[in-house]
């Protein structure tokens, strides 16, 4: 099925072509006045140029080809050369009546559908995830389910951090807590125990503990240094220690991002690409790629154009340790090895955006990639507390995204609680409307920018929020419960008059597939957010201005209801790309 824009753009662009102008100029977009029209065309303002006609000269032939066209009930040249078009709500109708029928509601599958590898959440085991996890997990998980949708090969990957001096510190650490345990003592030929020496709660204290120890007392980072060192080449007791702490904070992670309707598709670790590293060096190294600069491998990446310094990236230390980059540059390797994707993006706090830009360089300078694949930042904006500064708790402490979730949660629950229902299904709906309040709150900012978090804001049941998209998802749901027995399925459009109402919320719906398209050619969730709450808007504006359920002319009422199902629909598929969901009431 045709998405609507293509339709109303091919018409103008015959018009154009049977005028004598180039096709292409017929191309229309959303109007920027839905005040005068709902598309418009500014073609003829750039054919003027070539023609060297006056705009609206061009604007008004077209505009006089078109005056027949039964699609548009307004098609109108404007200075200084637009041309605004309004569609016949007739065939809105119709449209919206097709594609309630078809299926993705008129989305067509992607053209050429892509390989994509989404790098995301980022989380470092042994560590709680913190707010800081918050945004790369729920704009990855979004990107992803849109880029899904679109009809692409999506592979989300957890890239947990799992090999970095986090975990010397741990074990050096325990050394010190714990110096009786067979992982320490070097003639321990035997089979190591199969119960972790610690659980998550005692890693969750050590590695901050450690970490602020090492700050002060050089001998103990250098311990730390040394023993992610032994570990990275085989230790076989700080092997079996590792083996554990992955063991016990999968558990933990798994646990805490599937409170978040967050599924990775791959549990990716930093050490899986560590066999790939000996053979990329060589191959940079041989390639002459790869030279010494004050005892460190490096590889030049800046370029002429460039108007900021770019420095090298550091493949290996002085000391031979790989790095960070080491990794990302490996973890190239084996995707491209084991997917071989036309794309990898990175959902990363946009700080990163100066590193990443030295590893893409590398990555195609050193050719771990094709010419073709893409790869693409997608860098994010801090979350920022009330006083415009990075979110803390109010000891000034980095806050636990359990606490944070709970936090919204219980917001809503004390909105909630004196609901006429059982307290057991208060506290499950709280759950699922805080999730989307913290969700859309995040989701509808675009996601470069920085944004504050708000609970009073977001967990608001009116404006522009997750609670209230959701609100209204409960009162259609509640509509189509009232009416005795299933109906069928959306009619077909008698010949009737439509009101102003009806008819924003027909165009809203016909924009479906164009919006998805556009979030995922954008990598923009917010794109989708300002959709749902656009088609909650017009939904409600009719809903208050109808009624829907008394009305006497039953084809009208039969097309409502089916507008009505639609509409549910459309607003379960996005909040689905979206990752968050509805109750039945609320
Ligand atoms: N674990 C990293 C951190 O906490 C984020 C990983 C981002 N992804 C990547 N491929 N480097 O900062």
């Amino acid at each position: 099925m045709k998405k609507i824009i293509t339709i109303i753009s091919e018409k103008v662009s015959q018009a154009f072509a049977a005028c004598g102008y180039d096709a292409a100029y017929g191309a229309v977009s959303v109007s920027n006045r839905p005040d005068l029209c709902q598309y418009q065309c500014n073609g003829a303002l750039t054919a003027a140029k070539q023609f060297h006609k006056a705009p609206i000269v061009i604007a008004e032939e077209i505009a006089a080809a078109l005056s027949g066209e039964d699609l548009f009930s307004l098609c109108e040249a404007v200075k200084p050369g637009f041309i605004n078009i309004s569609l016949n709500t007739a065939f809105l109708a119709r449209y919206v009546y097709e594609m309630s029928r078809s299926e993705k509601f008129g989305m067509e599958p992607a053209g050429e559908p892509q390989t994509i590898v989404v790098d995301y959440g980022g989380p470092n085991v042994a560590k709680a995830l913190h707010v800081g996890h918050l945004r790369p997990a729920i704009i990855g998980e979004a990107v992803k389910r849109i880029l899904r949708y679109a009809g692409n090969e999506v592979i989300g990957d957890a890239h947990l951090g799992d090999w970095g001096l986090q975990i010397g510190l741990i074990i050096t650490e325990l050394r010190v807590r714990q110096p009786e345990l067979p992982y320490f003592d070097e003639s321990f030929a035997g089979e190591y125990p199969k119960e972790p020496p610690f659980t998550m709660s005692d890693l969750e204290e050590i590695y901050p503990y450690a970490s602020e120890y090492s700050k002060t007392h050089e001998d103990y980072k250098e311990a730390a240094r040394h023993a992610t060192y032994l570990l990275q080449n085989g230790h076989r007791g700080y092997r079996a220690l590792w083996e554990h702490i992955m063991t016990v904070s999968m558990n933990d992670l798994k646990k805490n991002y599937k409170k978040l309707n967050v599924e990775f598709d791959l549990w990716k670790k930093e050490s899986d690409a560590q066999p790939y590293i000996p053979e990329m060096i060589q191959k940079m190294k041989d390639e002459g790629h790869a030279h010494i600069s004050e005892g460190a491998l490096v590889v030049d990446v800046k370029e002429e154009s460039d108007t900021k310094e770019i420095p090298p990236c550091m493949i290996l230390k002085s000391d031979g340790a790989t790095l960070y980059n080491t990794t990302d540059l490996a973890t190239i390797v084996e995707r491209m090895k084991l997917f071989s994707p036309n794309q990898i993006i990175y959902v990363v706090d946009k700080r990163q955006s100066l590193y990443f830009e030295q590893i893409f360089r590398c990555a195609r300078k050193t050719h771990l990639v094709n010419e073709d694949t893409k790869l693409t930042f997608l860098g994010f904006g801090t979350m920022n507390g009330r006083d415009g500064k990075p979110f803390k708790t109010r000891d000034g402490g980095v806050m636990r995204l359990e606490q944070l979730v709970q936090s919204i949660v219980d917001e809503v629950y004390e909105k909630m609680k004196d609901r006429d229902m059982p307290e057991e299904e208060i506290r499950r709906v709280a759950g699922q409307v805080g999730l989307a309040a913290l969700k859309y709150g995040d989701l509808s900012n675009q996601a470069s920018k920085d944004y504050i978090f708000d609970v009073e804001r977001f967990t608001s049941f009116e404006g522009n929020t997750g609670p209230y998209i959701l609100y209204t998802m409960v009162r259609i749901k509640s509509i189509l419960g009232r009416l005795d027995g299933a109906e069928a399925s959306m009619p077909e459009p008698s010949k009737r008059s439509y009101g102003t109402e009806e008819t924003n919320w027909l165009l809203t719906l016909s924009r479906f597939a164009d919006t998805v398209e556009r979030a995922a050619a954008e990598l923009a969730p917010h794109k989708l957010c300002q959709y749902i709450y656009e088609l909650a808007n017009v939904f409600n504006s009719f809903y208050h201005g109808n009624k829907i359920l008394t009305e006497a002319d039953e084809a009208k009422k039969a097309e409502w209801i089916g507008l009505l199902q639609t509409t549910l629909a459309v607003l379960q598929t996005c909040i689905d790309l979206l990752a968050f969901e509805a109750p039945d009431r609320m």
